[in-house]
């Protein structure tokens, strides 16, 4: 699709996913306003990436807060006056067992995985123009439990049933809503979920999927284009897992 000119904003855009995502929606001519919690570095080495395609800045803002969200509406406001494509990306993905969950954790999880999402969403309505699409980064534990996974796999479920929720109450305002729903990928996130089985990468693609790899970045981020570009998909999730919930074996 051809973006030029559209303002896109990924949450949680230092590395992983979200760079992948900033830099590929980069690509397609979008502006695009990066974001990060504390990595400033990292930020900005995602924003040189950007700039080498299209035009962009980068906020440093905690989108698990509602003062972060604003600010990160305020300043894609400020310098751009609207968004058309708003990523909601930035997670946290700790695999534990429940009850060892103490209640620092469970704050930071809720805050991280799901607030965000409402924060930002709420923020960015208030700029987004007709036509404009909202992605929200859920995951294949938020479809099929798995063990370890009680808080995120939760919430990331709370994330898609999110999707149907909004794509209902924005319609008012012909913004779309849909999801992601991606087994492990390769990113920081992904290695250490990996790391957390006990296993290499290669164990984990020919035990845990029928395609026997494991998922890259750049998938997740040409899925976005594709949600973006599809003027009658809203309110659905795409899952992306390598065949993995086929197998059935959900044991972290
Ligand atoms: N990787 C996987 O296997 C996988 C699978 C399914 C779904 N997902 C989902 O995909 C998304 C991205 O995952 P990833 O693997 O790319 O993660 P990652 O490598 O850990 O990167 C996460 C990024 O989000 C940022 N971030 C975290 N909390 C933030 C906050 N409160 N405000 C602003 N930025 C924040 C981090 O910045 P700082 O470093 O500054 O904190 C970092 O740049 C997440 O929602 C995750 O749940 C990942």
């Amino acid at each position: 699709m051809d973006m030029k000119g559209k303002v896109a904003v990924v949450t949680g855009s230092g590395r992983g996913i979200g760079r992948e995502i900033a830099v590929y929606l980069a690509k397609q001519g979008a502006n695009v306003v990066v974001n990060v919690k504390k990595r400033v570095e990292d930020g900005n080495e995602t924003l040189a990436e950007v700039k080498k395609y299209s035009a962009g800045m980068m906020v440093q803002a905690d989108v698990s807060t509602r003062s972060g969200a604003k600010l990160l509406a305020d300043e894609t406001q400020k310098r751009y006056g609207r968004c058309d494509i708003l990523v909601n990306n930035a997670g946290l993905g700790i695999g534990m067992p429940f009850l060892d969950s103490d209640d620092r954790l469970i704050n930071k999880m809720v805050s991280t995985n799901y607030l965000s999402a409402i924060y930002c969403t709420q923020e960015f309505a208030k700029i987004m123009s007709e036509g404009s699409s909202v992605i929200m980064i859920a995951s294949l534990a938020g479809i099929r439990p798995m063990v370890s996974l009680s808080l995120y796999g939760s919430l990331k479920a709370a994330i898609i049933k999110l999707t149907e929720y909004l794509a209902l109450e924005l319609k008012q305002k012909r913004i779309r809503v849909n999801a992601i729903a991606p087994s492990i990928v390769k990113t920081k996130m992904g290695e250490s979920l990996i790391d957390y089985m006990h296993m290499t990468e290669d164990e984990y693609a020919s035990k845990h999927t029928l395609t026997g790899r494991i998922i890259y970045p750049s998938e997740i981020a040409e899925t976005v284009d594709f949600l973006v570009s599809s003027p009658n998909i809203t309110g659905q999730t795409i899952i992306i897992d390598s065949g993995q919930s086929l197998i059935g074996d959900f044991q972290m």
